[in-house]
């Protein structure tokens, strides 16, 4: 069985791509790549690459991660500024052998630049204009959601191969170089053939303190079924964290085992897009409930065959 899910509405039509792509050359990782080049594209889409979410100096800092659940091989990039696809630059660092598989700043940049890949400004009319409108807010207001959603896939071939690929501009009016979840291996993202894929979206300070995509693999290690595990887990850290703090941010976990069960873990109303096999591409709805969450077709759909 082939299954990907990923993150959030905006990743429909890339799934569908994807789905397209792997189709054509059975190739899990351009598979991944359409998915996420296409939400990293769209500038309407104002949390990932072209016109994400700039920092307090009204500067888009990216994150990305990729990693092969074959070799264990990952590759990351955080605070990185003016790199058209902080997916590919994850990507290309996941080919480093033993040394620099993460870089950060000014080091990610001149890698990626080396390297020949596609260099311009991400910031456009839109989110110039949505940072000047709203650089007088409260910080303390802000919320995860604030237009803040990292696109995350996870992908199993036939085979059992795991992908998992991540990409965000990260949180609204951030410190410059806080990094989130996204580019931190085990916590926005991990992928073993031998377990399965997972990876994370929401606030990754509250993500990172649980090492969730990590942990919910363990659990599928120890036999949990994936929506039972990965619902489990967000239901349980996040009452670990109002037990230490008096209250939460957002957090939602996606899944695929190596046999192609998924799940879905999420503590907000959390859309995601499902692909098994050659079926239509589908979106749904994950509720979060206190033992954790059910999963409902997405009303607003746009499902095509
Ligand atoms: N989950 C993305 C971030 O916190 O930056």
């Amino acid at each position: 069985m082939s299954v990907m899910i990923s993150t959030w509405r905006m990743s429909y039509i890339g799934m569908v791509k994807a789905r397209r792509n792997y189709g054509l050359n059975h190739d899990l990782d351009q598979a991944l790549a359409a998915l996420i080049h296409d939400v990293e594209n769209d500038p309407r889409f104002h949390s990932v690459g072209m016109g994400g979410l700039p920092n307090q100096q009204g500067i888009i800092q990216c994150d990305a991660s990729y990693m092969n659940g074959t070799t264990l091989a990952y590759g990351a990039c955080g605070a990185v500024e003016n790199v058209v696809s902080p997916f590919d630059l994850a990507y290309l660092l996941s080919k480093e052998y033993r040394f620099n598989n993460f870089l950060v700043g000014q080091g990610a940049y001149d890698y990626a630049n080396d390297h020949g890949l596609t260099i311009g400004s991400l910031m456009d009319y839109a989110t110039w204009k949505q940072y000047t409108d709203r650089s007088n807010q409260d910080m303390a207001a802000l919320k995860a959601y604030d237009g803040h959603d990292t696109v995350c896939a996870c992908m199993v071939d036939d085979q059992g191969h795991c992908v998992v690929g991540t990409s965000t501009s990260g949180l609204f009016m951030k410190h410059p170089g806080r990094l989130g979840d996204t580019p931190c291996i085990g916590c926005g993202f991990y992928a073993d053939d031998q377990i399965g894929a997972a990876a994370a979206t929401g606030m990754g300070e509250a993500i990172c303190k649980g090492v969730l995509s990590h942990a919910v693999l363990q659990r599928i290690a120890q036999g949990e079924e994936p929506m039972h595990a990965a619902s489990t887990l967000v239901a349980e850290f996040t009452e670990i964290l109002k037990s230490r703090y008096g209250k939460t941010d957002a957090i939602s976990l996606i899944v695929v085992d190596k046999q192609g069960r998924y799940g879905v873990g999420t503590n907000v109303d959390f859309a995601f897009v499902l692909s098994v096999d050659d079926q239509p591409v589908r979106t749904y709805v994950a509720l979060a409930d206190p033992h954790g969450c059910t999963i409902h077709m997405d009303d607003g759909q746009i499902n095509v065959d």
